[in-house]
């Protein structure tokens, strides 16, 4: 949660960072700020959006700072308020600083800090940590760096933040802990980014800070890299990044999510490139090399939030079925404190697109004290998941900027199928003929992907008959159970809808009492599987004067002779037609949001990657 930029070298900063700060706006939207140093620092804050920001911004001096730092917020400490926003200043108004994470122990430090006379206009912990910083450097007599070592030593939470010093205007320091931080280099040019995308323009070299790392960026003396627990010099690891700016903007479409959802048949062209090879056969080094570890696996536990944890639920049928592995889910917020049992030979597998997500990683870190192995499913490269498993697969999604999750979800749930077969068939649980027909099957999912996205005329309509429903219901079982879930969030998320995913048969345990001809209800009802079952559902739905919008299968007469509306999807194999059933209900969501014009790709109070718990 939160997004910072900076920026500190030879070209006005002003631009850069507002444009970076909207790039990072998917990370938080409660409150926006920026500090630029030209003959003195200026700070300016606004409530809500960047361009409540960027409209304060108008000062003629303000476009000729080289340096400066920006921040867009995510409430944690404090309501979204001015007092409250980055950057804080500490109270000889030196430093300044913007900071991603939580500072758990800031009660006490403040406690200390107002005995010694310190003063808080804000209710944030990052102001307590600057002015920790500031009393540091005053009773140590040392430079910035110095102190916010000696600082860092002493907290407890996450952070990621850049410190600057208008005594030492030269530097800006930047350090990490459980929060990511990228930095881009280009010659005399430091840019500082919670991701890589507000630098992707101006450069594509990359330093990931690691946990624990600090960063002098110096306009004197370079970079400067150390641990700031064992003070010591880091060797830099400078990448150079792979993904264009085109990925992380609109291009042409409405809202992000849009692009995103239209864009997943060729997510689905990446995720498989290189895993399925010509002789019709998949291939996951990772697979290969740790395949004892599946084999002699007691069970495998996939630990996840959200849109990852339906993901992973899907993953646990499909590894039951394929491979016959016992697997289960776990929802890493619970599981981290839960004391769970856990021994070595379990395979925990964290699901995660950011790899940032902090109950996850939390969940992680118990894992690791009982040594299980750790197989991560990312989709950001080089994400503190990705770093913090034993091996893994990434999704191969690209950047996602919606908040709410679709083409990660996608590309999850069609990796979790290609590992759960390719694991089977290695362990001779799925023969030669299941192996190439769910493979062929695979490799014509891009296909059928555009084929329903072909089907968004209908979904639109379908989208503005139900937009002022108050409550839906999703129903699905077996394979389309995890869909419906995953439905009923999407809804909420962005239009506000309350909505609920159940099994289907679980209906008639409570639900049921909900639905009248009020309650529209989404019955994910492809052939196979227990579509006789669902039939029945249906009936009982209709019985009752609900209304039933039912994806079915291309030539389904049964469902579509009681159904009130129905989207078709292409007639695709049982284990294929989840990841397939779940886009037009992505379209469906999408739609009534914009119908209700809700702020799609920033839903209030969400944020994309949930780094405090
Ligand atoms: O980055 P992660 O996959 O770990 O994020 C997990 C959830 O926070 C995320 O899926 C969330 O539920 C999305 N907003 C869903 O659209």
């Amino acid at each position: 949660m939160c997004g910072i930029v900076g920026y500190i070298g030879e070209n006005p900063s002003k631009e850069f960072i507002i444009d970076g700060l909207k790039k990072l706006e998917y990370r938080g939207y409660d409150s926006a700020g920026i500090m630029l140093y030209t003959d003195k620092a200026y700070l300016k804050k606004a409530k809500g959006k960047i361009y409540n920001l960027e409209n304060k911004l108008s000062e003629k001096k303000l476009n000729n700072a080289k340096i400066g730092i920006g921040h867009t917020r995510w409430a944690t400490h404090g309501i979204p308020s001015f007092s409250n926003s980055h950057p804080h200043k500490s109270n000889s108004g030196d430093l300044y600083i913007v900071h991603n994470g939580i500072i758990e122990n800031y009660e006490s430090i403040k406690e200390i800090l107002i005995k010694k006379g310190y003063k808080f206009y804000s209710d944030t912990d990052t102001e307590v940590l600057i002015n920790l910083i500031e009393e540091v450097k005053k009773v140590n007599k040392v430079k910035l760096g110095k102190a916010l070592k000696i600082a860092l030593n002493s907290v407890i939470g996450a952070f990621a933040i850049a410190v600057f010093d208008i005594k030492n205007p030269h530097e800006i320091v930047v350090a990490k802990l459980g929060s990511p931080l990228a930095i881009g280099i280009e010659n005399k040019n430091f840019y500082i980014g919670s991701d890589p995308s507000p630098f992707l323009n101006f450069t594509k070299r990359c330093l990931y800070l690691n946990d624990n790392e600090m960063a002098i960026l110096s306009m004197k003396k370079g970079l400067i890299l150390r641990n700031f627990i064992t003070d010591s010099v880091i060797n830099q690891k400078v990448e150079n990044l792979k993904f264009e700016i085109e990925q992380v903007e609109k291009g042409g479409y409405k809202h992000f999510m849009l692009k995103e959802i239209f864009e997943q048949p060729k997510n689905i062209i990446d995720a498989i490139r290189g895993r399925i090879l010509d002789d019709y056969k998949i291939k996951f080094s990772s697979i290969e090399s740790h395949i004892d570890k599946f084999k002699n696996a007691n069970r495998l536990i996939f630990i996840s939030c959200g849109t990852s944890w339906h993901a992973s639920l899907l993953g646990e049928y499909y590894f039951e079925e394929l491979a016959r592995i016992p697997a289960g889910v776990e929802y890493a917020s619970e599981f981290r404190y839960r004391n769970p049992i856990i021994n070595e030979n379990d395979v925990i597998i964290p699901v995660s697109q950011s790899g940032e997500t902090a109950d996850t990683l939390a969940a992680i870190k118990l894992a690791k004290q009982f040594n299980p192995f750790l197989f991560g499913i990312c989709n950001v490269v080089g994400s503190s998941i990705s770093r913090e498993t034993d091996s893994g697969v990434y999704i191969h999604a690209g950047p996602e900027i919606g908040v709410a999750s679709t083409k990660a979800f996608t590309c999850q749930s069609l990796i979790m199928l290609m590992l759960s077969l390719d694991i089977g068939y290695r362990l001779g649980k799925v023969n030669d003929e299941k192996y190439k027909q769910i493979i062929t099957e695979i490799k014509k999912l891009s296909r059928y992907a555009k084929k329903v996205l072909e089907e968004f005329d209908n979904i639109k309509k379908i989208a503005k008959k139900y937009k002022n429903a108050k409550n839906f219901l999703y129903l699905g079982r077996g394979y389309n159970f995890p869909i419906a879930l995953e439905g009923a969030l999407k809804l909420k998320e962005i239009s506000y809808i309350h909505a609920e995913g159940y099994p289907a048969a679980e209906m008639k345990h409570g639900p049921i009492a909900l639905i009248d001809k009020n309650m529209p209800v989404v019955v994910i009802a492809t052939k196979k599987g227990s579509y006789h079952k669902i039939v029945s559902n249906v009936m009982e739905i209709k019985a009752r004067g609900g209304k039933v919008i039912a994806v079915v299968t291309k030539g389904d007469t049964e469902i579509k002779k009681i159904a009130d509306d129905i989207i078709e999807i292409p007639d695709v194999e049982e284990l294929v037609a989840p990841i397939i059933a779940n886009i037009p209900l992505q379209l469906l969501s999408y739609y009534i949001a914009d119908f209700k014009k809700c702020e799609i790709d920033q839903p209030r109070n969400l944020a994309k990657s949930v780094t405090v718990e």
